[in-house]
């Protein structure tokens, strides 16, 4: 085995992994089933709590352990700074979404996510091998009792001043996520995040240049020429969401599904038009819509992800993946439509193979 194997092969096994392959935390995609799958063919499971509480987050860790697997992390956004309202704008935006689905009511914006130390609670609780962040970094108490259950954390960063702050602060491995990643991007700051955009092959290398902790290569990957090459520029593990979404286990809407077959890397943006937070997704026609001039700028988060929910729901209940939130990564096409195990299988075997 060559020494980029070595290392791989060396983390993998210190996470009780067989793989160097983690499934990426998806929010609103929490799929027992695919995590379970990933996690029977060597590699790690994970489930974004973002809009769970902290029953929910106990109920999908039982299912995950009563099916005899053990390796999962679990992951939540850091608190974002209160928005700062502008009523005249969120009539405007309401305006506009209402040509894209049901009516949306004026208080639709008031919506909050779950309490994030309630999560962080249940996270710990839950005793998982691994709890990410993203968007920031957690507490230095909460690092603490991590520390102290044995519980690693993985921190999302988008460049290497996050990579480095997050070593700081005791992050035991960085996840560097590349600006090719589908679903929000994980900048500490907002505003930071679409201006930002650093791809793969040039952020993970800087930041294993710059930090002594693993790095997991995030963003882009969806086979294995993609693992081999995370892996030769230092990373030493993968994490993968959108190649993962067409798996059946996922239980992705259809369309959304076919969507990501034929889609090219610029058929995806980073928009705010879902969230408020720049996220990327398909160029669906609501996506490129609301990113047109003439459309009215989305509302900070969470507020637009409360105008647009109404239309999301729809969308969803009807399979339109045009008005859906179809969050994307750009190498999307290569995700293959295979059971979940498979591809973790697959995955491996391959950039193995290229590795020699
Ligand atoms: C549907 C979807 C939902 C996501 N939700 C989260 C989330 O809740 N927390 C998080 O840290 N990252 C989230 N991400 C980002 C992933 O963790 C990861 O960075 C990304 O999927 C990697 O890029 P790829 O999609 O090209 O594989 C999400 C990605 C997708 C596609």
């Amino acid at each position: 085995m060559n020494s980029i194997l070595i290392r791989a092969d060396a983390y993998a096994r210190s996470l009780g992994l067989s793989a160097p392959i983690m499934l990426a935390p998806m929010a609103g995609v929490p799929a027992p089933a695919l995590s379970i799958e990933t996690a029977k063919a060597g590699g790690m499971g994970a489930c974004g709590v973002l809009f769970m509480q902290p029953k929910e987050i106990a109920d999908w860790v039982e299912q995950f352990r009563t099916a005899g697997v053990s390796a999962f992390q679990l992951n939540t956004w850091t608190p974002q700074p209160a928005p700062s309202r502008d009523a005249a704008q969120e009539k405007r935006i309401r305006e506009f979404l209402n040509r894209w689905g049901p009516e949306v009511a004026e208080g639709a914006g008031d919506s909050t996510p779950p309490d994030f130390n309630a999560q962080c609670e249940a996270m710990l609780a839950a005793r998982p091998t691994a709890i990410s962040s993203i968007m920031g970094l957690f507490p230095p108490d909460y690092v603490r009792r991590m520390k102290e259950a044995g519980v690693k954390w993985f921190a999302t960063a988008t460049t290497v001043a996050e990579a480095k702050a997050a070593q700081a602060a005791g992050a035991d491995a960085v996840i560097a996520q590349g600006a090719e990643a589908g679903g929000h991007r994980g900048a500490f700051d907002a505003a930071c995040a679409a201006p930002s955009m650093a791809g793969l092959f040039a952020l993970l290398p800087s930041i294993v240049d710059a930090v002594d902790v693993p790095v997991i290569a995030a963003g882009g990957v969806a086979d294995g020429r993609g693992v081999a090459a995370a892996l030769a520029l230092g990373a030493s593990a993968v994490m993968i969401g959108t190649g993962f979404l067409r798996c059946p286990e996922a239980g992705l809407p259809s369309s959304w599904a076919d969507a990501l077959a034929d889609a090219q890397p610029d058929d995806t943006i980073v928009t705010r038009a879902f969230s408020g937070r720049p996220g990327r997704s398909l160029a669906t026609l609501y996506a490129r819509a609301a990113e047109a001039a003439d459309a009215p700028s989305p509302a900070p988060y969470p507020v637009q992800r409360g105008l647009t929910a109404p239309m999301r729901a729809e969308a969803a209940r009807d399979n339109d993946v045009s008005r859906m939130q179809a969050w994307a990564g750009q190498a999307a096409r290569l995700a293959p439509a295979r059971p979940a195990a498979r591809v973790v299988e697959d995955l491996w075997r391959s950039a193995q193979d290229i590795l020699g």
